[in-house]
């Protein structure tokens, strides 16, 4: 057994093996260019070390319904980009006003407000570049290219950036209205990286719909830990400030349903993931991630 909140063998096993094939390929496209400062802010916060788990759960998703990750490689690549953008606009004094992330100082605190804001809108961007120029399956490609549209925008992770904003100005709302936030501001990303993993997979519509549901009850799951780990955990262990929700008097899982509650209602989003996951031929590597990230330290 692994200390509690380290990967398993499998996750680590997924771990070494897909992380140098990642960070190998993420930064390459931005080493040279006119806008050489913008290049360095977006290099910045893709090499500061995050988890990965999206990508890494786009690949092993493709992998779960007999793909391979070079097919799923240019879909990994694109929610990456889109996330490390999520990260680097959140931070900003217009909306958590973080001044540390990864471990490291936050790109507006390197790099000014601008160019922070750009690194994100170029991020963003490129994402849809680098899978669009992708030569894959031109089906494949579109279809995927939508589910990114989808897990990032007005009825993803943007809209529910913007409902948690929104939230702020509220003095109380229901644990409905907080599991809509969190299922749109994190899961329909992480419901995305699942699908298009299926999708550039060459999943049957059946194994496309259950790592759809699988990625959504998931990506619930990430973002009640994420609740979790703000009110329990370190700075050092999560190379982000801690105890921010409870600061700002944020909604939170643990703030309506206490530490407890909040532990139960991941571990029914979990259990409910790896029930999605049952008929899949190849799923041990997705269901120790799904066990693993809802016992995370960091
Ligand atoms: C943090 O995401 C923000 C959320 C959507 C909860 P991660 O915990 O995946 O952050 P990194 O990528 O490891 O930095
Ligand atoms: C962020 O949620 C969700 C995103 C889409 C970026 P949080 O604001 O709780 O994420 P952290 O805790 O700053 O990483
Ligand atoms: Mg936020
Ligand atoms: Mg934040
Ligand atoms: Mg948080």
């Amino acid at each position: 057994m692994s200390p509690a909140g380290e990967p398993g063998a499998q996750v680590q096993a997924d771990l070494d093996r897909l992380l140098p094939l990642l960070d190998g390929a993420l930064t390459v496209p931005f080493q040279e260019g006119a806008a050489a400062r913008l290049g360095e802010a977006m290099r910045y916060s893709l090499e500061a070390g995050g988890k990965r788990v999206r990508p890494v759960l786009c690949i092993l998703a493709a992998e779960a319904v007999g793909g391979t990750a070079a097919q799923a490689l240019p879909g990994a690549l694109a929610l990456e980009y889109i996330h490390t953008y999520s990260l680097i606009h959140d931070d900003l004094p217009a909306m958590d006003d973080d001044d540390l992330r990864r471990g490291r100082p936050t790109n507006h605190k390197v790099f000014g407000e601008g160019h922070a804001i750009l690194a994100g809108d170029a991020l963003l961007t490129e994402a849809f570049g680098v899978l669009a120029g992708a030569d894959l399956d031109p089906n494949r490609r579109a279809e995927a290219l939508i589910l990114l549209a989808e897990g990032a925008g007005w009825r993803g992770m943007a809209g529910g950036q913007a409902l948690d904003l929104e939230g702020e100005q509220v003095a109380a709302y229901d644990l409905d209205h907080l599991r809509l936030i969190h299922r749109m501001k994190t899961g329909a990303l992480l419901q995305s990286a699942l699908e298009i993993g299926a999708v550039l997979g060459g999943a049957d519509p059946g194994q496309r719909a259950a790592l759809r549901a699988c990625g959504a009850a998931l990506g619930l799951a990430f973002q009640i830990q994420d609740d979790i780990l703000d009110a329990t955990a370190t700075e050092v262990q999560l190379g982000k400030r801690t105890g921010k929700d409870a600061g700002k008097g944020k909604i939170t899982y643990p703030s309506l349903l206490g530490l407890d509650g909040a532990r139960r209602a991941l571990a029914e989003a979990t259990e409910t993931a790896l029930c999605h996951l049952a008929t899949l031929p190849n799923r041990p590597s997705l269901e120790a991630w799904a066990r693993y990230l809802a016992q995370r330290a960091k």
